[in-house]
């Protein structure tokens, strides 16, 4: 339901919200004057993804979720400006904006700003200017946001007394490291570079430091062709724990874990062989649990 301004709003307009570094606050007040009130309560859909976007609105309190394809991809509050689409020529809401909390927002429907444009030219105008220029902002914020690495990676990992040996064999097989694409933990990816010159496509933290565990996810996310992991035996390492995890993660996945030079060479003509051809083998203990993980979900659902 429509409100008009109270001073209070006007003041968080012209004080709080992202208008401020972009109009004067006799600007504000114009805008204002034109704007609307409109109070939201929790859950409530404000924007739907493809439907037509014929306002703009500045959230002055609460909170509330921009969500694309699933995935939280904001938060706005305390004058953040959703909407933006509006009054372009491709006018269609690109999120669904969902309220978290109970709030209220200053709009700017398309006959307020048809008024606005009117009576104030210049003014309605500015406005925009300023909303391409934020649609432009959102939009390539967007496109990092799911733009997602498809490359498949080898990864290089050595424990500190097995460092030198995993140097030696990548120097013995530069033909192979020279044409995949490589990731390396910190201290083995700087070892690596200094003794061989071999650049790699992607370093993480050191192993110790997480970089094991960023390596499974590199795993889980489907962008490893192997990992190959010269790990010492004969000496205790504090994050044990993390190499066992990124084994099993190997094993679920099926990815090659190679923890001795021995077992390398036998995986690098294996991924040179197979790498460009699809392995084809049905892994039904990985098919099982994800059929069994649908079946959670559809159970939640229907709860
Ligand atoms: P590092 O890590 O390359 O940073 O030494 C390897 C490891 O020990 O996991």
């Amino acid at each position: 339901m429509a409100e008009a301004f109270d001073i209070k709003y006007l003041k968080l307009l012209q004080e709080h919200s992202i208008l401020k570094d972009s109009f004067n606050e006799l600007e504000i007040e114009e805008l204002a004057r034109s704007m609307s009130l409109r109070r939201f309560y929790t859950d409530e859909m404000l924007n739907r993804e493809g439907e037509p976007a014929d306002s703009t609105l500045i959230l002055l309190e609460g909170m509330a979720h921009v969500v694309v394809k699933e995935q939280r991809v904001a938060t706005l509050q305390d004058g953040d400006l959703f909407g933006e689409s509006a009054f372009s020529e491709d006018a269609s809401r690109k999120a669904n904006v969902i309220a978290r909390t109970d709030g209220v927002a200053a709009e700017l429907t398309t006959e307020q700003f048809e008024t606005l444009m009117t009576r104030q030219p210049h003014l309605a105008w500015k406005y925009q200017r300023f909303l391409d220029t934020l649609r432009r902002k959102h939009a390539d914020f967007n496109e990092r946001f799911f733009q997602r690495d498809t490359s498949r990676y080898v990864a290089l990992l050595a424990h500190n007394d097995k460092k030198s040996e995993l140097i030696e064999f990548v120097k013995r097989h530069r033909w192979f490291f020279d044409k995949y694409p490589l990731v390396a933990t910190g201290t083995t990816g700087t070892a690596i570079f200094q003794s061989t010159g071999i650049t790699l496509s992607r370093k993480v933290s050191s192993g110790p430091l997480g970089g094991d565990q960023v390596i499974g996810s590199m795993v889980a996310s489907d962008n490893l062709l192997a990992v190959i992991f010269f790990r010492d035996p004969l000496s205790p390492h504090a994050h044990h724990a993390d190499v066992e995890a990124l084994g099993r993660v190997c094993d679920v996945y099926r990815v090659p874990f190679a923890t001795n030079v021995v077992t390398a060479e036998a995986v690098l003509i294996h991924i040179d062989n197979n790498a460009r051809k699809e392995m084809g083998i049905l892994d039904e203990s990985l098919a099982k649990y994800r059929q069994h993980q649908a079946e959670v979900i559809e159970k939640l659902r229907g709860d």
